[in-house]
């Protein structure tokens, strides 16, 4: 039994002792959360302005998304696909008019959803294409982060995620991000190209937004060589940088198009992987599925979830507050020493610290902001990611401006 009082020092011991040590939390632990509010055991508030990795993009617990959770879980949780249940047919037709796609095929994590979809493009490529059995090469970039699965881990050139954990899979070809020439001489290198799998701001590596036109030229050039172009939204989709997808902003149509994290609101995991009949009808009965993915829960608690996203407006208040929040917090960078840059889209945004990638600067900092109420994390060094709930109101995202221009004004290490 969950005891009824803990402190936050209990809670991180027990983690510590029986937990495997995979991440390194920030000092914090909490219990509650509300909107853009999370109280931690002892009662202080704090803002989030993490939201689980963009994945509480609608607020924490938001009634709508609790109530279909509970209705639904009060009703039928899982069937498994072994039968029809009688949710899942009506959110595949939601959520396939929702973004303009023929089909979709649910899962539950992020990486799972990325693992369909690199299936999907081998398969699309052996049975329509005709690229000769096992010689499918998918072009993905440096820096990418898609997940932690073994196969996705292959192409990753994050040391810490790779070393030890090979064999790795064959069948990638890692080019510069951002660099269309280098694309092209990719997909120009040989026949057997399937796919290009791209995230259209690259989030865990520190927020890195393309130059402008490179997803639309990027999504011609794979057009041109007839090659599929895979979007992995798990982080920058349903309305985080400031549209509902971040490929919108260049009115780019993915082939493959990847959503995780979002899509629940963060009440449960559940991602998809969308794409139009001519590629998804590659995938017959026995060969891909998840005994949880598409159930009645997660299919109820996404169809809410995305029902919030329009009803609240949250991709324009992505928008205007992002802008807000870039052209405010530019003001401390034009004055201290210590940020370097504000970069983003959206609701997704990051600070550059000045200090060395292996220094401990960020983390103090995200340790002082903690004190002084506000949740963020460090990613990849000295950058700090900020990425609050999209619920935020104008005076909140002030107050929160306030709150880390005071905390690094004050900073001293
Ligand atoms: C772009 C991207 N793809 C995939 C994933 C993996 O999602 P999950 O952690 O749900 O497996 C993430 C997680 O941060 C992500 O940012």
């Amino acid at each position: 039994m969950i005891s009824e009082k803990i402190t936050s020092q209990q809670a991180i011991d027990l983690e510590n002792k029986y937990g495997a040590h995979n991440y390194h939390p920030l000092p914090v632990v909490l219990t509650k959360g509300e909107g853009v509010y999370v109280w931690d055991v002892e009662g202080k508030r704090y803002y989030d302005f993490l939201s689980a990795y963009s994945a509480v993009n609608q607020g924490h617990c938001h009634p709508k998304i609790v109530a279909a959770l509970t209705a639904q879980a009060q009703n039928l949780t899982l069937t498994s696909r072994a039968f029809y249940n009688d949710v899942l047919g009506a959110y595949e037709k939601y959520v396939t008019s929702y973004f303009g796609f023929d089909k979709v095929l649910p899962m539950n994590s992020g990486a799972e959803a990325v693992e369909t979809a690199i299936k999907l493009c081998r398969k699309y490529a052996y049975e329509q294409k005709g690229i000769k059995e096992n010689e499918a090469q998918i072009i993905v970039c440096k820096n990418n982060f898609h997940g932690r699965t073994t196969t996705i881990i292959s192409f990753s050139n994050d040391e810490d995620a790779r070393k030890n954990f090979g064999p790795y899979t064959d069948g990638f070809i890692k080019i510069e991000y951002d660099n269309l020439a280098a694309l092209e001489a990719a997909l120009a290198s040989s026949d057997s190209i399937a796919g290009f799998l791209v995230e259209p701001i690259q989030g865990e590596a520190g927020v890195y937004v393309p130059t402008e036109g490179y997803l639309s030229k990027a999504k011609a050039l794979c057009e041109k060589y007839g090659v599929l172009f895979i979007a992995d939204e798990v982080q920058t989709g349903i309305a985080r940088t400031g549209k509902l997808l971040a490929v919108d902003h260049e009115n780019v149509k993915p082939d493959i198009l990847i959503l995780g994290k979002a899509l629940s609101g963060g009440a449960y995991p559940v991602s998809a992987v969308l794409a139009n009949d001519a590629i998804m009808e590659v995938i017959k009965p026995g060969q891909h599925g998840s005994t949880f993915g598409g159930n009645p829960l997660a299919c109820a608690v996404a169809i809410a979830a995305l029902d919030v996203i329009k009803e609240e407006n949250l991709a324009e208040n992505a928008d205007r507050l992002g802008n807000l929040f870039r052209s405010e917090i530019q003001k401390l960078v034009d004055v201290n020493d210590l940020v370097n840059q504000v970069r983003g889209k959206g609701l997704l945004n990051a600070i550059l610290i000045n200090d060395a990638e292996d220094s401990t600067t960020a983390w103090d900092i995200c340790l002082k902001l903690r004190d002084n109420g506000l949740l963020a994390k460090p990613t990849h060094g000295n950058i700090i990611r900020f990425a609050p709930p999209l619920v935020m109101t104008e005076a909140q995202l002030l107050d929160c401006v306030s709150i880390i221009t005071k905390t690094i004004t004050e900073f001293t290490s």
